[in-house]
């Protein structure tokens, strides 16, 4: 393992199998993960993108050693997930998404105090630790209210202040800002960025490419338990082609008329999606080569046509990273 990675993940696959269907006889096999080589640097946040069901959860559970593959190695800080575990164990961090994992008939510093004495903190630096980390994660000034009286975003406050508490140097975050309105979620993603600059290494898991933009320097997109980008932001952008996306909505187009914008200089793709009894054309180009009115040009004979021109977001890049794979 390279020095500078804290994750080297090696073929990895995970299959889960599960029963159904009359006295449970069928076996459903599902492949979470069906190969994953991944690679992070230590002292980095590093985004895990992918749609329901891609394989993130199962990732993260496999690197914080709660899980073990089918087949393949994954080491986290030089260290194999499946056979030095109680070496890894202290030094990780793990904050799963929901409500479960709280105690909410006691207030915010007891279930700190309680999570203290599960890490093994001593009992003469549980108090000091504990008032550090609830200031940390702006929960002071509720830390002696009942959890149960706590709103969802003060609880993944809460989440976070116990994943750090032992300071794991490694961090998993499984959708730290799910279900949250945008001033909490935004508030999350602050005391996310705060956290790096204590040299934790940071994996994040998210649906969200504008949270990955905002916040990771380096991405990887799941897609059906496989890795299908392992990139930079604008690594993402350029790949896929075409810093500008053209919408184009009417009653239906013509397929030679779809082969005519395909064959205009500068465009690399063309799909199509159908809105009620109207169709989207989406179209992606490099500035400069063809514009709106060559796109105008090629479909004259619309005129109910309405067409929209905007930058390609690093989200329509994910998209059609995802939907390729789908095909
Ligand atoms: N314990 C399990 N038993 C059977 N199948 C499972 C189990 N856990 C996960 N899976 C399946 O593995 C696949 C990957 O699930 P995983 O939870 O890792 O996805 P995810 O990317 O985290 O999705 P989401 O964005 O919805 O959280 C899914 O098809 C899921 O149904
Ligand atoms: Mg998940």
């Amino acid at each position: 393992m390279s020095d500078d990675a804290a994750i080297e993940v090696r073929d990895l696959v995970r299959v889960f199998e599960s029963r159904k269907g009359f006295l449970f006889r069928e076996v459903v096999r599902t492949e979470a993960l069906k190969g994953v080589n991944l690679r992070v640097r230590a002292g980095s946040i590093f985004g895990l993108l992918g749609p329901n069901g891609a394989g993130k959860t199962t990732l993260v559970k496999i690197l914080s050693t709660l899980l073990l593959p089918t087949s393949g190695t994954a080491q986290v800080l030089g260290h194999d997930v499946t056979r030095e575990t109680d070496w890894l164990r202290p030094r990780i961090g793990l904050v799963l998404g929901g409500e479960r994992g709280l105690y909410s008939r006691i207030n915010a510093r007891e279930n700190l105090r309680y999570f203290a004495d599960l890490y093994g903190i001593p009992v003469s630096e549980r108090e000091r630790r504990i008032t550090e980390v609830l200031e940390r994660v702006d929960l002071s000034s509720a830390a002696d209210r009942r959890v149960e009286e706590y709103s969802r975003g003060m609880k993944q406050k809460l989440h976070i202040a116990r994943g750090i508490l032992h300071r794991p140097a490694i961090l998993f975050l499984d959708e730290p800002t799910i279900g949250l309105d945008p001033k909490s979620a935004r508030e999350t993603r602050k005391l996310v960025r705060s956290l790096i600059q204590d040299g934790v290494t940071i994996l994040l898991t998210t649906h969200y490419m504008f949270e990955a933009e905002e916040l990771c320097p380096e991405l990887a997109v799941l897609s059906r338990g496989r890795v299908v980008a392992h990139d930079t932001i604008p690594g993402l952008r350029s790949r896929v082609g075409g810093d500008r996306t053209i919408e184009a909505e009417a009653y239906g187009f013509e397929d030679r008329e779809v082969d005519a914008l395909r064959a205009l200089p500068g465009v690399s793709k063309v799909a199509s999606e159908e809105y009620g009894p109207r169709t989207r054309l989406t179209l992606r180009m490099r500035t400069g080569v063809t514009g709106v009115e060559h796109v105008k040009a090629a479909l004259r004979e619309h005129p109910e046509l309405t067409i929209r021109e905007r930058r390609t977001s690093v989200e329509d890049v994910y998209l059609d990273l995802v939907e390729e794979e789908a095909s």
